[in-house]
Parts: C-alpha cells; sequence; structure tokens
C-alpha cells in the first residue's frame, strides 16, 4: 500500500513538548522575523521581469501573489503551532497523509529552497556587479563572468556568473561553521531594507519625472496572457509570487509565541500585508517614472523573461537608456534614470548587504530538511552527520551548497524563480490539504492557532496554489512533474526499502544538535 506509513503524530507531540521552548515573541518580533526573510531579490530584481510580463498591471500582481500568501500562511501557522517539530510541510505531510506523499512534499521543497538560495544569489550577483564594482569601483566585469550563457537565458557573452558562485560558497562556509542570523542581525537589516524602499516609494512617487500616463496601457499583455505564456498579470502573479516566498520560516515559530491566537495571524498577516502594500508602491514609482512597458515580440506578445530574444533586444540599448524590463538591478537603476544616483547606489549596497541573509535563511532551511528526511532513513543516513567541532550537518550543506552554486553559476534569476516557484506552491498546496485531513481527523486536538473559518480559507489555498501554478511558464511548470517523476524513481528504488517507520521505528528529530526520540512501533504490513 502506498499510503499506509503514516508517522503517528502523539509521537512527534511527544517530543515537540519536551522540547518546550519558551512562548517569547510577540507580534512585532514575527513581523520583523518575517519581513527579513521575505523581502529579497523578488522586489530588488525581478520586479523588472514582473514588468516584462505584465507592464504596469505589475502592480496587481503583486496583490494577487500577496493575496495567495496571506492564506496559506494561515494554514502554515495552524499546523506549525500544532506539530512543531524540524521539517516543515514535509513533517506536517508525513504525520497525516504518509510517507509517500511526504517525500513528495520534500523532494518539492528542494526545489522551493534550494533553486531559490540559487536564484538570490544571482539576484545578488546584479547589484554587485551593477552597484558595488561597476557604480562605486568603476570596475566592470568581463561579460563571461557576468552572467550565465546565453543559451540557457544568460546574457550575450556571458558563460558564468561568478558573484553568484562565490556568494552562495560563502553563505555556505559560513554555515558550516554554525552562523545562524541573530534576531538583533535581522532587526538590523529589515531597517536597512525597509529605509531603502521607503526611499525609492517617496523619491519615486515625488518625482517630476512620474507621469501617470506610464501606466497606459495598463494590461499591456491582458489579465491572463495564455496557459503555458507566462505572461499577463497572472503570470507576472505567478513569477514574483517569489517575493513573498520565506514567510514559512516564520510560520515555525508559532510555538514560540505568546497568546499565539492574536500574535500569530497579526506577525504573518501583518508581515505579509506589509510587503503586499510596499510592493505595489515600489512598483508603481518605478512604472511611474521610467515606465514598465514590455518589449514586444513580433506577435504583439512580450517576449518571455529571460528569454535569448529579450537578451538580444536588450543588448541594443545604451546603458543610460536601459528599459525597465532589461535592468539587473532593477531599482537602483530607476533612480539613477530620474536623477538620485547617489540614492540609487546605497539602495544598491542595501541589497548588497541584506540579500545574502536571504540566501543563509534558504540554503539553512534545505540543509534542515535534508537531515530530516536523512534521519527518517528517507535519504542516506550519513548525511546527516554532524560536524565534531561545528556541529552542523556539513556534508549536506556542503552539497548543497555545492548545487546552490552552480545553478547561480549558469541559469538566469527569472527562471530559477519560476522554477522554485512551482516547487512552493505545491508544497503550499500539501500544507493547506493536511490542515484540513487534520481538522477531519482529529478535531478535539489542541490547537494554538485556528485558521477562521478554515473550511474556506484552506480550500481556497489549494485553488490560489493550483492557479499560480497553472500560470507558470510551460518549462518551469513541467519541471515539478519531471523532477517528481526523479523523486519517484530515489523512493522506490532506495528510500521506501530503507525508511526507519517501515522498519518499525519512528524517529523524530528536534533539532541538528538537539535530542532524538526513536519509538519503536510494530512494523506496518506493507
Ligand atoms: N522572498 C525572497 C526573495 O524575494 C525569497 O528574495
Amino acid at each position: 500500500m502506498l499510503l499506509d506509513r503514516v508517522k503517528p503524530l502523539d509521537a512527534i507531540l511527544a517530543t515537540a513538548e519536551k522540547k518546550s521552548l519558551k512562548r517569547t515573541l510577540g507580534w512585532f518580533q514575527l513581523m520583523l522575523f518575517g519581513i527579513g526573510c521575505v523581502i529579497g531579490t523578488g522586489i530588488f530584481v525581478l520586479t523588472a521581469a514582473g514588468a516584462q510580463k505584465a507592464g504596469p498591471g505589475l502592480m496587481l500582481a503583486f496583490a494577487i501573489a500577496g493575496f495567495v500568501c496571506i492564506i496559506a500562511a494561515l494554514c502554515y501557522a495552524e499546523i506549525a503551532a500544532m506539530i512543531p517539530v524540524a521539517g516543515s510541510a514535509y513533517t506536517y505531510s508525513y504525520a497525516t497523509m504518509g510517507e509517500f506523499l511526504a517525500w513528495t512534499v520534500g523532494w518539492a521543497l528542494i526545489m522551493e529552497y534550494a533553486i531559490a538560495a540559487a536564484a538570490v544569489s544571482v539576484g545578488w550577483s546584479g547589484y554587485f556587479s551593477g552597484t558595488f564594482l561597476n557604480e562605486l569601483l568603476g570596475v566592470t566585469l568581463p561579460p563571461w563572468l557576468a552572467a550565465g550563457p546565453l543559451a540557457l537565458g544568460g546574457a550575450p557573452g556571458g558563460l558564468i556568473n561568478l558573484p553568484a558562485l562565490l556568494i552562495a560558497l560563502l553563505v555556505t562556509g559560513l554555515l558550516i561553521v554554525g552562523t545562524s542570523e541573530s534576531a538583533k542581525v535581522n532587526a538590523i537589516l529589515v531597517a536597512i531594507k525597509v529605509t531603502a524602499l521607503t526611499a525609492f516609494v517617496a523619491l519615486t512617487l515625488t518625482s517630476p519625472e512620474f507621469d501617470a500616463e506610464r501606466f497606459n496601457p495598463f494590461l499591456p499583455a491582458g489579465i491572463f496572457g495564455g496557459w503555458g505564456t507566462g505572461v499577463g498579470a497572472v503570470g507576472a502573479a505567478a513569477t514574483i509570487f517569489f517575493a513573498y516566498v520565506g514567510f514559512d520560516a516564520v510560520s515555525t515559530a508559532a510555538e514560540e509565541t505568546k497568546d499565539p491566537q492574536k500574535n500569530v495571524p497579526i506577525g504573518l498577516v501583518g508581515s505579509l500585508l506589509f510587503c503586499t502594500v510596499f510592493y505595489i508602491l515600489v512598483a508603481a514609482g518605478a512604472v511611474g517614472t521610467i515606465g514598465g512597458q514590455p518589449i514586444m515580440g513580433p506577435n504583439g506578445v512580450p517576449f518571455p523573461a529571460g528569454s535569448e530574444e529579450l537578451a538580444r533586444q536588450c543588448a541594443t540599448y545604451a546603458a543610460d537608456q536601459l528599459p525597465l524590463v532589461c535592468s539587473n538591478e532593477a531599482l537602483a537603476h530607476v533612480l539613477r534614470q530620474i536623477g538620485w544616483s547617489g540614492i540609487g547606489n546605497l539602495l544598491g549596497i542595501a541589497a548588497f548587504l541584506a540579500l545574502p541573509s536571504v540566501i543563509l535563511v534558504l540554503i539553512f532551511g534545505q540543509t534542515r530538511i535534508f537531515f530530516v528526511m536523512a534521519r527518517d532513513g528517507l535519504l542516506p543516513e550519513k548525511l546527516s552527520t554532524v560536524h565534531p567541532k561545528y556541529k552542523t550537518p556539513h556534508i549536506v550543506t556542503m552539497m548543497t551548497g555545492g548545487a546552490v552554486a552552480l545553478g547561480a553559476a549558469f541559469f538566469p534569476v527569472g527562471k530559477l524563480a519560476d522554477i522554485s516557484n512551482a516547487g512552493t506552491l505545491y508544497a503550499f498546496m500539501m500544507v493547506a490539504i493536511a490542515l484540513l485531513v487534520l481538522r477531519r481527523r482529529d478535531p478535539e486536538r489542541k490547537r494554538a492557532f485556528r485558521v477562521p473559518m478554515a473550511w474556506i480559507i484552506a480550500p481556497l489555498t489549494i485553488a490560489g496554489c493550483v492557479f499560480l501554478f497553472l500560470n507558470l511558464p510551460i518549462d518551469a511548470m513541467l519541471f515539478l512533474p519531471g523532477w517528481g517523476v526523479l523523486g519517484i524513481i530515489v523512493y522506490f528504488l532506495y528510500s521506501r526499502g530503507s525508511s526507519h517507520l517501515g522498519r518499525g521505528i519512528v524517529e523524530v528529530v528536534d533539532d541538528v544538535a538537539g535530542e532524538e526520540t526513536q519509538i519503536p512501533i510494530h512494523p506496518p504490513a506493507d
């Protein structure tokens, strides 16, 4: 039977109770944590790809993606507060829908975290090369070191994105020696990011260059650009959904929150609402000042973002005439174009400083999921080896970091973000399903936070995730089943046979260096 191996929830909760973290967080800390994980490459860089897909309709795209994320965040929060152990969506699925589906979620989370980390590394490299090297030091990287090859959607003359590769490796090194981001560092980085975006909004919306005419046509590629094309307002929403990813890391802090029924929704929804409003204002400022109409192909449909054709078109513009949709450092570029070069450079420095912490959170999340899967026996146990001195899962961190660095070196940010979104949308959908399964199967169990109107919100989340998924570009959409088939082969060739649960042991992992509980059970009949 395929769906028989369900991890007993009581065993998971017994361990979680032993851990019993103190409830110290209020809504404000949750919000800070949320904003710290969420604001990154999505707004600082993908604004350009979003405008290429939707034009000024990018503002609508931010609203659509923000709405789906807010309802998904509520579902996450209920389950995270109820099953507060490592592994997030993978663990929730293991406890509700069984090992096979949990495996598919864990497998999809690799797409979410590792590929997202690669995307943020590429986003960072745009600001590093454009602002730090070029504007501040006057150094221009040769094109072959600044982007991946054109054949993969990079830039003309590109071969390898060296800065992206190096930042991914640097962050991996920091994680191996046990760096984690303290609340104080997070608060400082949030302040830097929010200040940079506030300055952007204030300067663009009050600029004499601002012209309402630039919003016309508002939807040059329509609301629905066509299935599989990834264009139109909804296509842009599916891409800039990336700008909200990361809040799932916050949901897992629900167990440490005071008065969670009140503070979790305020903190989580508050941080996502805050980002949504900010993002819409940023899009309005960018489009209103330098315009954000897509570069259209011969058939009147925008060239796909990250495509060879678009890269060729962009290469025909002089640097100071570059349209928004072509820029690698969209927001700094806008400020420079409207006469605020100094502030544009400061914004570039803000992105340069703050984006590595987003990469850190994402690679960290990836390694912890691998770690929990290895401890469950679904991946080779060697992967969960903890370094004797640093007490970090160094093998899995090195492997993850290596893969992230390779992805970052050769692929463009938009493609990576779309692929990451496909995996994330699958995981979010499974969390909403897990919520409904638990409400039905275990209605009496204590829930520190209950989603209001769950029988509306959870199905709406499922529908929202499927809808956005279906509006991704076709290659990103197909990546999920392709990756899934590979995962299923690995599951049947390796994981199913070596699964600890299959062999009659339930293991619950709290933390890498923390305790682990082994609970022998009767092996399920296969
Ligand atoms: N939301 C994060 C970003 O935009 C992943 O960089």
